[in-house]
């Protein structure tokens, strides 16, 4: 049984004062969500992962984290590594997001070198991929989600690969607010399913957890879910509100 995963994912939204306030609200309405019906996270920016830490550790949110940097220290001024954020209490990272692959040219390999290092400092892995507006109507939809992930889970051992969770997001269902229709999201997320079977085997593939992001909303949320292969949900805009993120994490009501 794959628990699903919610998790909002805040880019870079909300200071310091307004990530406190945010989530010690989200602690009290979310404080009766059964923890077998769905996990949830919150990836704040780097600057709020302390504080928010301090509001809702011990409490059934979990602190994800929006990148790292793939060393454990040294001279690489202005990146965070896996170890910072270890001791911030830090359990998922978001990694190879598509706003990182486009504004700061992330590569497949360096993606990979992230869940690697992400993996071994004992981290979970969010791992994104995703096809663009003109690779879907060019009909490449598949062939580059294969590139994604193979390129993307290259070398990860069988033993490792059940901590991390795949993020399907359409480049073109991102902040636009035209989600991908519970049908084609499904048909994508079955190719990953197939797609980690073929490198790994039946069972790790029926384990791990696949999740879809891009433009979810309480009006879409239950829809989405309601597909076999879809595992949660990476948001964006809609978990920057308390209305809408507690109507999306409650989807199973
Ligand atoms: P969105 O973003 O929900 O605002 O479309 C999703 C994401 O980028 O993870």
């Amino acid at each position: 049984m794959r628990v699903p995963l919610i998790a909002g994912n805040w880019k870079m939204y909300k200071d310091v004062n307004e990530s406190v306030e945010f989530v010690t609200t989200l602690k009290n309405i979310f404080k009766d969500v059964p923890e077998d019906k769905v996990e949830i996270a919150v990836c704040p920016p780097f600057t709020n992962l302390k504080v928010v830490n301090d509001v809702i550790k011990g409490t059934n949110i979990k602190l994800g984290a929006q990148n790292l940097y793939p060393k454990q220290e040294g001279a690489f001024t202005g990146e965070i590594s896996p170890l910072m954020l270890r001791a911030l209490g830090v359990h998922y990272v978001i990694i190879g997001h598509s706003e990182r692959r486009q504004y700061f040219n992330e590569t497949n390999e360096f993606i990979n070198e992230k869940v690697k290092v992400a993996l071994n400092y004992g981290l979970f892995p969010i791992l994104c991929v995703g096809e663009k507006l003109k690779e879907r109507e060019e009909g490449k939809t598949f062939d580059v989600v294969k590139d994604h992930i193979t390129g993307g889970l290259k070398d990860i051992p069988k033993d490792k690969i059940i901590y991390i969770t795949i993020a399907y997001e359409p480049v073109w269902a991102i902040g636009t607010g035209k989600n991908a229709t519970p049908e084609q999201a499904e048909e994508v997320h079955k190719y990953i399913r197939s797609l980690i079977k073929d490198m790994y085997d039946e069972n790790i593939a029926q384990k791990v957890r696949i999740q879809y992001g891009g433009s979810v909303k309480p009006e879409n949320v239950k829809s989405l879910m309601s597909m076999e292969n879809i595992d949660g949900a990476l948001v964006g805009g809609a978990s920057l509100k308390v209305d809408s993120f507690e109507k999306i994490v409650k989807f199973y009501e």
